[in-house]
């Protein structure tokens, strides 16, 4: 049977990411396949320490040599068939546990080799969905797909397979803006764009768990 690993790189286990991550197993599920969710702020790992064991010309490469809860993971990933890397944006970025896991998959899996780059086994078809309070013309005007290039570039040429995007723009971040200074929001707007709009964007989740599963 085929797998569809979704990462979560949100510390929230309930809210905006899980529920775009927990639509596209469900889409997985649809073509047939089975799906696990990760969440990453329950495990317990560091970023790459840079001791390059995965470069060492003698050694078999594509193996991090640091050992903790990402180990088993990272393993785990190569018998997978998609991956989903699910994540907040944090400070115009994606959040330091998602970098954190990212540093560890592709880096174990890049050789600096002219001919060769990527020791990952297989192609591994991949998306990414990223969930934010910035509205799609915010997005535009921070060039933030250009600040997001080198993750979605690094993830092809990694894995071997173009990734699929999907955003959230403008999420509701509390359940009741009442409670927190958030004076720069306005709760109305927030849920109406979020009514109009959260649906479709589950629905495309959907579609691209499936749509993953079924690229050969
Ligand atoms: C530490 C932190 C930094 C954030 N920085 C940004 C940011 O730079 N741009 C933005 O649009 N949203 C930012 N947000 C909002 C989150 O991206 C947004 O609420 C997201 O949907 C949260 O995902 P979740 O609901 O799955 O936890 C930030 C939130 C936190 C907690």
């Amino acid at each position: 049977m085929k797998k569809l690993i979704a990462v979560n790189g949100s510390p929230r286990k309930n809210w905006n990411t899980v529920e775009l991550l927990k639509s596209a197993m469900l889409g997985a599920e649809d073509a047939g396949a089975e799906s696990k969710l990760i969440h990453l702020y329950s495990l317990n790992f560091k970023g790459c320490t840079s001791c390059f064991a995965c470069k060492i010309k003698t050694r078999e490469h594509g193996f991090c040599a640091m050992k903790d809860d990402l180990s088993s993971i990272l393993e785990e990933i190569k018998t997978a068939d998609a991956i989903i890397f699910g994540s907040p944006i944090y400070f115009m970025n994606l959040s330091a546990g998602m970098l954190a896991f990212l540093e560890r998959l592709f880096f174990s899996n890049y050789i600096y080799s002219q001919e060769i780059p990527s020791v990952f086994p297989k192609k591994l078809p991949n998306a990414f969905f990223l969930t934010m309070n910035m509205t799609a013309e915010n997005f535009e005007r921070f060039k933030m797909n250009e600040r997001l290039n080198f993750y979605y570039f690094s993830a092809e040429r990694i894995l071997k397979s173009r990734s699929k995007k999907l955003m959230a723009y403008d999420t509701v971040q509390f359940k009741d803006y009442s409670k927190y200074e958030s004076s720069i929001f306005s709760e109305e707007e927030k849920h109406q764009y979020h009514d109009e709009t959260f649906e479709k964007t589950l629905e495309d989740a959907r579609r691209i768990g499936r749509e993953l599963i079924q690229i050969d």
